[in-house]
C-alpha cells in the first residue's frame, strides 16, 4: 500500500510517498481502508523529532492521526464493527499514521462517521473535536449562559470550539485575523477582534479563556478571567501559582484517543449544530506541501489530504 512516511526526522523533505507493507489487524484492531486523513500541528511536530524522547518511534514511521474510511477486516475478538462500516478516529499516535490507504486502528478508538458529510469532511474532525471538548467541557467544565473567549477562532481546535462552546449556549468571544472575522462569526462567534492589532482591548468578566495559541496570550488573560474562571490551555500549562495568586483557575489538556466523542460530535453533525471548516486539500502525493502549509501557521480550519476512493 502506499504511505506518506519518515525514515529519519526532519523537515517536510523527510517525507516519502512509497510503498509500505500492509498493515494486519491484531487482537481487538480492524484494519480501516483510508479514504482521507486530516493535518494537525501535531504531525509536523512529530516529524520534527519534538516528541521523540516521550514517544519512541519506531522509523519507517508513517505520520498523521486523523482518519475516516471503511473498514476492510477486523482483527479476532472485534464484534463491534464488521467489513464495510464507515468510520472516522483519532487514532492512538504512539501506532503508525493515517496518511495511508490502510491504516490499523483500535476497535474502541473509532465511532459511526457522521452520516451527512463525506469521508473528507469527517477526517478533518476527530483530534480537533476531542480537544475542544475536552477542554472546554470536560477540563473548564463550560455551562450555558457563561462567557468564553477562544483563541484563534478560524484556526483548526478553534473553528470547531466556537461551534461546541455555542452550540452548548455560552457567549462566545474569539479571535481571528480581520479577514476571517466573518468565517468566525459564521460558526457562531458573538464577538470577534484581534487582540494582536494595536489598541485592542482584552475582553473582561470571562469564565474561560480557551489557549490555542501560546504563553503570549496568557498573560493577560488573568485579569480578563472572573475569580474562580479558568485559563484552559493545548500549548503550554498556565503556571498552577498565578492560578492560586489571581484566585482563578489553570488547566491543561493532552489529548488521547476518545471515540465516546466522537459518538457524540456524529450526533450534533447529522443534526446541523457542527460544520468541518475545510480550508485546503492535497493528495496523498503532496503530504509534504500539506505539512508545510500547517506549519507556516495560518491555515483556516483544516488541511485534508485524499488517501483512497470513497
Ligand atoms: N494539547 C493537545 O492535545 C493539542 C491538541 C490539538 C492541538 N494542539 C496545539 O494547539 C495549537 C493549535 O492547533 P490548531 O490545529 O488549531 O492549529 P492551526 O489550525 O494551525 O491554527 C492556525 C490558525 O491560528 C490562527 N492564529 C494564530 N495565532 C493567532 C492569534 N494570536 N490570534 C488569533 N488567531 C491566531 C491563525 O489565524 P491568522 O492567520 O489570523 O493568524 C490560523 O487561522 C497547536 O500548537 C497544536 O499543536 C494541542
Amino acid at each position: 500500500m502506499k504511505a506518506a512516511r519518515i525514515h529519519a526526522y526532519g523537515e517536510a523533505d523527510q517525507i516519502r510517498v512509497e510503498e509500505a507493507p500492509m498493515p494486519v489487524p491484531g487482537a481487538g484492531d480492524v484494519l480501516v481502508r483510508s479514504v482521507a486523513a486530516s493535518v494537525n500541528p501535531v504531525d509536523w511536530k512529530i516529524r520534527k523529532g519534538y516528541l521523540k524522547t516521550m514517544i519512541p518511534y519506531d522509523l519507517p514511521l508513517t505520520l498523521g492521526w486523523d482518519v475516516s474510511g471503511v473498514v476492510a477486516a477486523v482483527g479476532p475478538g472485534v464484534t463491534q464493527w464488521k467489513a464495510g462500516d464507515a468510520v472516522y478516529s483519532r487514532p492512538d499516535i504512539r501506532r503508525q499514521g493515517t496518511y495511508a490507504e490502510f491504516v490499523v486502528v483500535r476497535a474502541d478508538e473509532l465511532a459511526a462517521k457522521p452520516a451527512t458529510i463525506s469521508h473528507v469532511e469527517a477526517a478533518s474532525l476527530p483530534l480537533v473535536s476531542i480537544t475542544a471538548w475536552e477542554a472546554l467541557f470536560t477540563t473548564a467544565g463550560l455551562e450555558a449562559g457563561q462567557r468564553v473567549l477562544i483563541h484563534a477562532g478560524a484556526g483548526g481546535v478553534g473553528s470547531i470550539a466556537v461551534q461546541l462552546a455555542k452550540a452548548k449556549g455560552a457567549h462566545v468571544i474569539a479571535t481571528a485575523s480581520k479577514g476571517k472575522a466573518g468565517l468566525v462569526r459564521s460558526l457562531g462567534a458573538d464577538e470577534v477582534l484581534d487582540l494582536r492589532e494595536a489598541g485592542a482591548v482584552h475582553p473582561d468578566g470571562l469564565d474561560v479563556v480557551f489557549d490555542t495559541v501560546g504563553p503570549a496570550v496568557q498573560e493577560p488573560a488573568w485579569a480578563g478571567l472572573k475569580p474562580g474562571g479558568m485559563l484552559v490551555s493545548i500549548t503550554t500549562p498556565p503556571s498552577e501559582e498565578r492560578a492560586k495568586a489571581e484566585g482563578r483557575r489553570a488547566g491543561f489538556v493532552f489529548i488521547g484517543p476518545n471515540a465516546a466523542i466522537l459518538r457524540d460530535l456524529a450526533g450534533m453533525v447529522d443534526a446541523g449544530q457542527v460544520r468541518p471548516v475545510i480550508g485546503a486539500e492535497f493528495g496523498l502525493d503532496h503530504a509534504a506541501e500539506a505539512q508545510r502549509l500547517s506549519e507556516a501557521g495560518r491555515v483556516t480550519g483544516k488541511i485534508v489530504i485524499y488517501t483512497g476512493q470513497p
